[in-house]
């Protein structure tokens, strides 16, 4: 799925001569020590720095050495190991000045090991597990000469037909702040510039997830309160957590494109913020500002980018070419260049490369002589933190977990699926290493011999489909297709399952389906796959649904349909025996929804956090002149935080300490949670808060904490929260973040729908 880009190197200025007279400065002091190397540099060497280029198997390597050694490249991405790197490296150290490359890559969840997609990490609501996901993927990255990453994407999504969903961390702007957070520190480690850290580049800058209609790459128009209130923190919190780089997003943003935006990329950001890392434009973005419609040539395209304060050019094509013109033509500044110039140079330094430019790419003797050998794999981690993101959404006559002794018929496209095991974006990750569905049971069962397998379906049976999810993989088709009748694969599977006591369905989307520019019109279960699933309701045998998808589904009919469905979105290598774990009792699942389910794509959008309105929808008292779809219930399929779990939990009435607070004081929520079944299990509690009158219109409701809790059998704990002014502070009309004094309703559930409720006034 790999996107391969064009080189566009451009063609070697003519080095002019600069006296090296300044004496060095001392390494540890990071501003002089940069200033000094900055007035040593030509022009051509300064804008060299700010170029970053694809590595991809057409690429003469032997020409991208030179032109390092030229010092015409800054930093390169998608060359993934130490021997690949290691020549680039000692390429930079011939150079002139010796200013070290840097190596990137998409490191989004997990590198060699594959960990479950981002909204699979944030359906686990467990800060320790996301962190372990990222601290992994880190080290691994690092180990093999990665220095830094075009992650965490922390691109709030409230529309699924947006095949990013799958790449984000959810619809909640709480939740996903608090993951940015804990992925930049997990990324950085002890520091960006540790040998097992990698830097932290934030993306896609900003707002990328609203795009219009969930088409990829489209504009976003957006209310300044609504990206302040809800698009913009989780970016912050990121950078806040120190994440070294920013990458910037495609879209536009209120009629001007993000790479071309000095409010977003200078007022916002850089002043408002503080944000002093490297800032990257995303892949050719900056020749988009062309189509986009905003620049007439390139020369116009770079000139806008880079005062808008774009530091590195993504596949660059343009700052190589134009830059020198536009500044000999007084159309940019010295100092437009030399501001970029320095922040490159100042991640390079803080990724400890000045210091040691082999910092990661280590010894040749050392290098490893199997990347993928099983040795370097955190299996075990990717296991646990896998089941902790699966969540069970439905589960009628305890119908899971199964029983070891019975007799499984396991079906479906995605049943031996090792490449959508991994999910999109999946770094290093190799298919052969996955853990199927089919794998992981036939492990927890001892054997094969109890599992009747059959296939049933094809992914999809719409050809057009096919061929477009099979784009770019011209050798070996991503999605493979049985080229039997779709009613002869239905057949067996219903055999199958007439032989067995209970029917396994892993159906869902491939994982292509869930990712870049893979923007969708429908949301439920393609139909060959749900042809499948009514075959199969008419054996009357007990029904399991494992899904495998990237973004919520509209899953109407399966909800009737099935006894049990399982959501495991796509769980990474160790996917299929985290998955066998819950089927069978051996995990008791725990994850939450981070992302509503709609009933159908006709409600998009449908995130839980919307604003109060005039006219609300009463649940159970329908009625004309509401806000409501006639011809549907009003209301999600499966709400924002819901999930269920083998044992039952209830919650007792809510106790506040006092029914007011003052702007220094703090009140304390408690609850007590009961473990009312037989079995142990955790559960996440919510806390939800709704200011009733504000200045401006305020959210029905919005998270702001959560903790997740293990509970024994038959245990009861009482569960506090504080709540303080600051748990109700938002941006009003003038963009100013302060409480308003007032009513505020508190909500206490286990998911955001059913919560236990009460009142306290802000003086
Ligand atoms: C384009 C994607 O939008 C971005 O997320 C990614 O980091 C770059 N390509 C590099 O692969």
């Amino acid at each position: 799925m790999k996107k391969l880009c064009l080189l566009g190197l451009f063609v070697t200025l003519a080095s002019q001569s600069v006296l090296a007279d300044n004496p060095p400065a001392p390494i540890e002091n990071k501003d002089a020590f940069i200033s000094n190397l900055m007035k040593q540099m030509t022009l051509q060497e300064k804008i060299g720095q700010l170029r970053l280029i694809s590595i991809g198997p057409e690429m003469p390597r032997e020409m991208i050495r030179k032109e390092i050694a030229a010092g015409n490249i800054g930093g390169t991405f998608n060359s993934i190991t130490r021997d690949e790197n290691r020549p680039m490296q000692d390429a930079a150290m011939r150079s002139r000045l010796k200013i070290p490359m840097f190596f990137a890559y998409d490191v989004i969840h997990g590198h060699r090991t594959i960990f479950p997609i981002p909204l699979a990490l944030a359906s686990s609501w467990d800060m320790d597990a996301i962190y372990r996901s990222g601290r992994i993927a880190a080290k691994e990255a690092a180990a093999d000469s990665i220095d830094i990453t075009f992650a965490p994407m922390v691109d709030i999504s409230r529309d699924p037909r947006w095949g990013r969903t799958s790449e984000g961390f959810g619809e909640d702007t709480y939740l996903v702040s608090r993951i940015a957070g804990v992925m930049v520190k997990a990324f950085q480690g002890s520091g960006a510039n540790a040998a097992d850290s990698i830097m932290a580049s934030v993306k896609h800058f900003a707002l990328y997830g609203a795009v219009e209609g969930g088409r990829d790459y489209n504009t976003v128009d957006m209310s300044p309160v609504k990206m302040y209130q809800d698009y913009l923190p989780p970016y912050r919190a990121a950078i806040d957590a120190g994440a070294g780089g920013v990458m910037v997003a495609l879209n536009s943003i209120n009629g001007i494109p993000a790479t071309a935006n000095t409010w977003l990329m200078n007022d916002l950001l850089r002043k408002e913020w503080g944000f002093k890392g490297l800032a990257v434009s995303d892949h050719g973005a900056i020749f988009e500002l062309i189509k986009h419609g905003v620049a007439r040539d390139g020369r116009e395209a770079a000139k806008l980018a880079i005062k808008a304060g774009i530091d590195m050019s993504m596949n660059d094509s343009l700052y190589g070419k134009e830059l020198p013109g536009l500044l000999k033509a007084g159309e940019i500044e010295q100092s437009d260049i030399d501001n970029a110039v320095r922040e490159v140079l100042a991640a390079k330094y803080d990724m400890g490369l000045f210091k040691e430019p082999y910092l990661r790419i280590g010894k040749a003797e050392d290098d490893p002589a199997d990347v993928y050998a099983d040795s370097r794999m955190h299996r075990a981690d990717a296991r646990d933190v896998a089941r902790r993101s699966l969540v069970l959404l439905e589960n009628r006559n305890q119908t899971l977990p199964l029983k070891k002794t019975a007799k499984i018929a396991l079906v479906g496209p995605l049943a031996k699926a090792p490449i959508d095991m991994m999910g999109s974006w999946a770094a290093a990750g190799r298919p052969a290493l996955s853990v199927t569905v089919y794998d992981g049971m036939a492990r927890a069962l001892g054997g094969e011999s109890k599992l009747i397998y059959a296939r049933g379906a094809n992914i999809t049976g719409d050809k057009k489909v096919l061929d477009y999810l099979n784009f770019l993989n011209f050798d070996a088709p991503e999605v493979v297709d049985d080229p039997r009748p779709a009613q002869v694969l239905i057949d067996e599977a219903v055999k199958a399952a007439k032989e067995a006591d209970v029917v396994v369905a892993a159906v869902g989307e491939s994982r292509g389906m869930s990712h870049e520019s893979s923007s969708r019109t429908e949301l439920n279960i393609p139909a060959s796959q749900r042809e499948l699933i009514k075959a199969l309701k008419t054996t009357g045998k007990p029904l399991v649904l494992v899904l495998m998808n990237g973004r919520p589904l509209s899953l109407l009919e399966e909800k009737q349909q099935a006894d049990a469905i399982l959501e495991t979105w796509f769980s990474g290598t160790e996917g299929g025996n985290a998955i066998a774990d819950v089927l069978f009792g051996d995990y008791n699942p725990s994850g939450k929804l981070p992302i509503t389910f709609p009933r159908s794509v006709g409600q998009i959008p449908t995130y839980y956090n919307h604003l109060s309105i005039g006219r609300p929808f009463t649940p159970g008292k329908p009625g004309n002149y509401t806000s409501q779809y006639f011809d549907d219930t009003t209301g999600p399929l499966y709400p924002f935080g819901y999930g269920l779990s083998y044992t039952t939990f209830s919650l007792s009435d809510m106790a506040l300490s006092s029914t007011t607070l003052n702007k220094t004081g703090k009140l304390d929520a408690s609850i007590t949670l009961e473990n009312t079944g037989e079995r142990d299990g955790e559960t996440v509690v919510q806390l939800y808060i709704q200011d009733v009158t504000g200045s401006i219109i305020r959210p029905v409701k919005e998270l702001k904490n959560f903790r997740k809790v293990m509970l024994k059998a038959g245990e009861k704990k009482v569960i506090h929260f504080d709540i303080t002014e600051d748990d109700l502070k938002f941006f009003n009309a003038q963009l100013k973040y302060a409480a308003e004094p007032g009513k505020f309703n508190v909500q206490i559930g286990l998911d955001s729908q059913d919560v236990k409720q009460q009142s306290f006034e802000l003086l």
